[in-house]
């Protein structure tokens, strides 16, 4: 007995040193020391030994046992050590969509504004968000004291000396700048973001988007004008109903606002549209010829229109949504609707 004992712890030593894999392990555990196992098979039958045989048996299988479970830990401890490089990858596992990010809604409108724009032969330009006052306001014939300039209280980034820099309040000295390099006729668009000291509420931001648009060419009139933003806003909503009221701009003459019926409460009225039923959208008018003086256009040859669109507004308008603080809140679960 004392023999198979020891065969037996000899044999599966050298079986488990050889064992390549887990699975391996596994099986020679069962076969050694399962409930059925060699080992188990060979105490069965003690009872049968001479007492004299007896003595020591009990003793030698449990160092058997004990040696073999040492070595079947260690066995395993030595494959687990080897395989992770073998068994990380496992081509069959389903895989993890990386997740997809997509346009914010004001930059996927402001790209259909372009293509629209661009079509009808509009150049697009840029111009910085930093602005001086000259730009902003001065050469827009809204000197220092003229109240209107009220209307565009702002943040001043540098307010000392003559011309302060402050954040731009619109998109219109975009045009100024422009006509420094370009020559009329022009048709150009500027997108882009705008700043106002604003008590904010549903429709009112602090930073908000706005679409200029400026066109000078020989005989444009207001009907171009009020035809191109309706064509834009059919464009972008179908068949919607517009108005156009008088306003005052500094820089345009005529100067007139375009308010698009409530697509939010069905032109009922709401907080959105302060109970009127409509919502302004934009400000646009004839290019005020001091304004083209400015610009060094002459008036008598030339005349033009100008338009500034607030697209969160239009946005708003377009998915239903009721308050414009929301563009700006960072809320995943508000822009995760925009997936297109
Ligand atoms: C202007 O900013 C003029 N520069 C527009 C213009 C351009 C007139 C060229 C004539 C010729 P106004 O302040 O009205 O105008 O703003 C234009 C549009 O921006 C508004 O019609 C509105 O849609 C949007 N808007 C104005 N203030 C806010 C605000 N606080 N939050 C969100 N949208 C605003």
């Amino acid at each position: 007995m004392k023999d198979q004992l020891e065969k037996l712890q000899a044999d599966m030593l050298q079986a488990l040193s050889k064992a390549a894999d887990a699975k391996t392990v596994d099986a020679l555990e069962v076969q050694a020391l399962g409930r059925k196992g060699a080992l188990a098979q060979l105490l069965a039958k003690i009872p049968d030994l001479q007492p004299e045989e007896r003595a020591g048996v009990g003793t030698l299988a449990s160092k058997v046992r004990a040696a073999l479970t040492q070595a079947i830990i260690a066995a395993r401890s030595r494959l687990a050590a080897v395989q992770p490089a073998q068994t990380q990858f496992d081509p069959t596992w389903p895989g993890v969509m990386p997740s997809i990010g997509h346009a914010h809604p004001v930059a996927a409108f402001v790209d259909t504004a372009v293509e629209f724009f661009t079509r009808l032969g509009y150049d697009v330009a840029d111009g910085p968000e930093v602005e001086t006052a000259a730009y902003n306001f001065d050469k827009l014939n809204i000197p220092a004291d003229h109240p209107s300039r009220d209307l565009w209280d702002t943040y001043y980034v540098q307010s000392k000396g003559a011309n302060p820099l402050l954040l731009r309040t619109h998109t219109s000295p975009v045009q100024l700048r422009y006509l420094e390099s370009h020559k009329p006729p022009v048709y150009v668009m500027c997108p882009g973001r705008v700043y106002r000291h604003e008590a904010t509420d549903a429709g009112h931001e602090t930073t908000f988007t706005q679409i200029e648009g400026l066109a000078i060419d020989r005989n444009l009139h207001v009907t171009d004008l009020i035809g191109t933003l309706t064509a834009f806003l059919r464009h972008t909503f179908g068949k919607v109903k517009t108005r156009v009221r008088p306003h005052y701009y500094p820089f345009v003459e005529p100067g007139m606002d375009v308010d698009m019926s409530c697509l939010l409460c069905g032109g009922k009225g709401c907080a959105v549209c302060k109970q009127s039923g409509w919502l302004e959208m934009l400000g646009a008018g004839m290019v005020h010829p001091t304004v083209l003086r400015i610009m060094h256009v002459d008036p008598k040859k030339f005349s033009g229109f100008a338009f500034g669109m607030g697209v969160e507004r239009l946005v708003m308008l377009k998915h239903g949504i009721s308050d414009v603080r929301q563009f700006l809140s960072g809320d995943l679960r508000f822009l995760q609707q925009f997936h297109s």
